[in-house]
């Protein structure tokens, strides 16, 4: 089946079944491999994508399902060669260790932010929203401190409420 998406704003078409996981297709059809499987079952985040504007694991997401829809992955949150906001501050923060996890939080971190979710929040509300809404991203090397520390500096950087560096 013939099926067209938006991908990190390019129109993508690709001939494949239907009940191909949308993580299958990222990698193997798209070659867009920063999008990464830990669970395969929906409990990790690892292969979070934003799915018209929501967030939503890839892994339980039908190829089928996305047909005319628009997607972003960790590989669209770059403008220009200049990395995300929460990608820049993960990386100063020390918010990433082994990388499995980091895609995954990238996306949804930078929805986050984006969106203005925490913003004229104080501090300790912002740092206790910032881990509800990325509870469903599991990281097994940072105690989460540092990705929330990263959060909060790239909501910093990013005027709350604007679309941002997006
Ligand atoms: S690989 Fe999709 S949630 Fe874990
Ligand atoms: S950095 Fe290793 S799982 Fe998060």
């Amino acid at each position: 089946m013939k099926l067209a998406f938006e991908v990190n704003g390019e129109r993508r078409t690709v001939e494949t079944s239907p009940w191909k996981r949308l993580l299958d297709v990222l990698r193997e059809d798209l070659r867009l491999t920063g999008t990464k499987e830990g669970c395969g079952e929906g409990e990790c985040g690892a292969c979070t994508v934003e799915l018209d504007g929501e967030v939503v694991n890839s892994c339980l997401v039908a190829a089928g399902q996305c047909d005319g829809r628009r997607i972003v992955t960790v590989e669209g949150l770059a403008r220009g060669g200049v990395l995300h906001a929460v990608q820049r501050q993960l990386v100063a923060c020390g918010g990433a260790q082994c990388g499995i996890c980091t895609p995954g939080i990238a996306v949804c971190a930078a929805h986050v932010v984006d969106r203005g979710l925490i913003a004229g929040c104080d501090d300790a509300t912002a740092r206790a929203k910032i881990r509800d809404l990325l509870a469903g991203n599991i990281c097994r090397c940072t105690g989460y401190q540092l990705i929330v520390d990263a959060v909060i500096a790239a909501a910093r950087e990013v005027a709350p409420g604007t679309e941002g560096a997006r």
